[in-house]
C-alpha cells in the first residue's frame, strides 16, 4: 500500500487537472494528481501508431481562445493555419454536391437568405447570454424548457435552412440530436464562442493547430509536475468531512488531503464512491449531465489530391454520414490527411456496422464530397471515445432539456472540500481545451482562496 499526503489531490490528468495542479504547485501548494489512464491528456490524444500522426481528440484553436493560445506559447509550442485555399464543398438533400465560398451554404437563393437571416436572429439573442451564467437571462426558463428543433421550427418555415443552422451546435458541437438539447444550451455553446456567427466560420472556430500535436500541451505541463502526476490510477472513492480527504486509487494508493478537485467530465463523477454520500441535490444534477457522441475519421492519401482539383478540403452536408469534413494535413509532411465526423444518430447507425462496411459507408460520403479518389486511403483510422472507459463520448457534457436552467448555478459549487472543474464546467472555451484550462486556472484560485488562512 502507498500511502502520501499533500494539500491537494487532483483527479485527471487532462488538460483542465494539470493547469490547475501546475498553478497550484507555483503557489507552493504541494499536489499530486492521479490519472487513471496509462497517459496525460485526457481527450487529448496525438497518436502516430497507425503510420501517420493523428489528432485522435481535440486539435484546434480559434483565435478567441486567448487561454490556450497563451500556455500553447508559454510551453514554446509552434502552431499552423489550417489549409483552407480554394472552395468548400456542400451536398444538399437532393445529393449533388455543389463548390462554394464563404460561409453560407449553396441553397437557393431563398434558403441562403433565410439562413443569414436566422444567423444574424441568434448572433442578437447570443449576445444577450453570459456564457458564465446564461441561466440569469431572463428568458432563461422558456429557452431551456424548448428542444433546438422546436425553437428553429419556430424560427423559420424553411427545413434545409433549419437542417443547416441546427448542424453548427448540433452535430458539430454538441454532438446530440437537436431534438435531444435545448436551445439555451445551443445559444451558450455560441456565447462561449464569442457568437453564432463565429461557430458558422470554419476558417475562424478551426483555425490554427500545434505543429506535431495538441496534446504536447498536456505532456508539457505534466514533465513540470513530476513524480506528482500518477498515471494508471483510477480514483475509486473519496472520503470527505471538514478536515479534508482520504481518495483511495487502484493499485492501493491512498492520499490524505486536505481538497480533491474533480478534473474529470461530469458524466463520470458518478463512477467514484463518495463516504458520506453527496447531497441529494449533486446526486440528480449530475444524471441530467451526459456528452454527446461523434466518431472522428482520417483518411490519409499520398498526395492532398483535393487541392489540386481547386477544392479547400472544407465539406459539409446535414444529409450524409460524415457531416463535416476538412483538410487535417500536418506541417511538414507531403501526404494529403482528411478528417471527417459523424455524429449523433448517424454515428449510432455507422456503429451497429461491420467495422468494414461502416468504413465503406465513411469512404462513400468522402467520395461525395471529393471524388472517388477520396474511396482509397493509404492509411484509415477511426477513433470513437464513446468507448472509452475514461471518457465514454464527446466531445463534452451538455445538459438534458430543462438541466441548464434547473442546475447550472450549483455546477462549479464545491461540496466540502471536493471542487468540480473540467471544459465542460466552462463559461468561454466551454467544450473546448481553452475552457479546460480556464478552469484549470479558476479552481486552483478557488482551492487557494480556500486554503487560506482566516484572518484574525
Ligand atoms: P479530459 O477528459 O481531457 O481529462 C480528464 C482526465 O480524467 C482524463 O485523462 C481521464 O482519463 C481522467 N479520469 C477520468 N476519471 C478518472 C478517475 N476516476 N480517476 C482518475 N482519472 C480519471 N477542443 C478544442 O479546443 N478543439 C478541438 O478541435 C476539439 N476537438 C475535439 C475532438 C474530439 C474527438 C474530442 C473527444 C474532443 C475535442 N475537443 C476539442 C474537446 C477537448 O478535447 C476537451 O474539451 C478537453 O480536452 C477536456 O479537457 P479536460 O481536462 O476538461 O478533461
Amino acid at each position: 500500500m502507498t500511502r502520501m499526503e499533500r494539500d491537494v489531490v487532483i483527479v485527471g490528468a487532462g488538460a483542465c487537472g494539470l493547469v490547475a495542479a501546475n498553478r497550484l504547485k507555483e503557489a507552493g501548494v504541494s499536489v499530486v494528481v492521479l490519472e487513471a489512464r496509462d497517459r496525460v491528456g485526457g481527450r487529448l490524444h496525438t497518436d502516430a501508431s497507425s503510420g501517420a500522426l493523428l489528432e485522435l481528440g481535440g486539435q484546434w484553436i480559434s483565435p478567441d481562445q486567448t487561454a490556450l493560445s497563451e500556455t500553447v506559447a508559454q510551453l514554446g509550442l509552434e502552431t499552423f493555419a489550417r489549409y483552407r485555399e480554394g472552395e468548400s464543398v456542400y451536398v444538399g438533400p437532393d445529393g449533388a454536391a455543389k463548390r462554394f465560398t464563404g460561409d453560407i451554404f449553396p441553397a437557393s437563393a431563398t434558403t441562403e437568405s433565410e439562413i443569414e437571416r436566422m444567423i444574424a436572429v441568434l448572433d442578437g439573442l447570443t449576445a444577450e447570454i453570459d456564457p458564465d451564467a446564461p441561466w440569469e437571462h431572463p428568458r432563461a426558463r422558456e429557452l431551456d424548457g424548448i428542444t433546438w428543433r422546436g425553437f428553429l421550427e419556430q424560427l423559420s418555415d424553411d427545413e434545409e435552412a433549419r437542417a443547416n443552422v441546427a448542424l453548427f451546435t448540433a452535430e458539430a458541437m454538441l454532438t446530440k440530436p437537436s431534438h435531444s438539447f435545448s436551445a439555451l444550451q445551443s445559444l451558450l455553446m455560441a456565447a462561449s464562442a464569442g457568437s453564432f456567427s463565429n461557430l458558422v466560420d470554419a476558417d475562424f472556430i478551426l483555425d490554427r493547430r500545434v505543429v506535431g500535436g495538441l496534446q504536447q500541451v498536456p505532456l508539457r505541463l505534466a514533465e513540470a509536475l513530476g513524480d506528482d502526476v500518477v498515471l494508471d490510477s483510477p480514483v475509486r472513492r473519496i472520503t470527505w468531512g471538514d478536515d479534508g480527504v482520504t481518495v483511495e486509487a487502484d493499485g492501493d494508493l491512498t492520499v490524505v488531503a486536505r481538497r480533491v478537485v474533480l478534473a474529470v467530465p461530469p458524466n463520470l463523477y458518478d463512477r467514484i464512491d463518495y463516504v458520506p454520500t453527496l447531497p441529494l441535490r449533486r446526486h440528480v444534477m449530475h444524471q441530467h449531465l451526459s456528452l454527446g457522441l461523434v466518431i472522428k475519421i482520417h483518411a490519409v492519401y499520398d498526395e492532398p489530391f483535393w487541392r489540386a482539383d481547386g477544392l479547400s478540403g472544407t465539406a459539409f452536408s446535414p444529409y450524409l454520414p460524415v457531416h463535416e469534413a476538412y483538410d487535417n494535413s500536418n506541417h511538414g509532411d507531403p501526404r494529403g490527411i482528411l478528417v471527417g465526423f459523424a455524429s449523433d444518430t448517424r454515428a449510432d447507425a455507422l456503429l451497429a456496422m461491420d467495422p468494414e462496411t461502416r468504413k465503406a459507408a465513411v469512404l462513400d460520403s468522402l467520395a461525395h464530397y471529393y471524388g472517388e479518389r477520396a474511396r482509397t486511403p493509404a492509411i484509415y483510422f477511426e477513433s470513437d471515445w464513446g468507448s472509452e472507459e475514461w471518457t465514454r463520448g464527446a466531445y463534452a457534457a451538455s445538459f438534458d432539456m430543462g438541466g441548464l436552467e434547473r442546475f447550472g448555478a450549483d455546477l462549479r459549487t464545491p461540496v466540502g472540500p471536493i471542487h468540480w472543474a473540467s471544459s465542460d464546467l466552462a463559461g468561454a472555451g466551454y467544450q473546448h481545451v481553452d475552457g479546460a484550462i480556464r478552469m484549470g486556472r479558476w479552481v486552483a484560485d478557488r482551492v487557494l482562496s480556500a486554503l487560506a488562512p482566516v484572518p484574525a
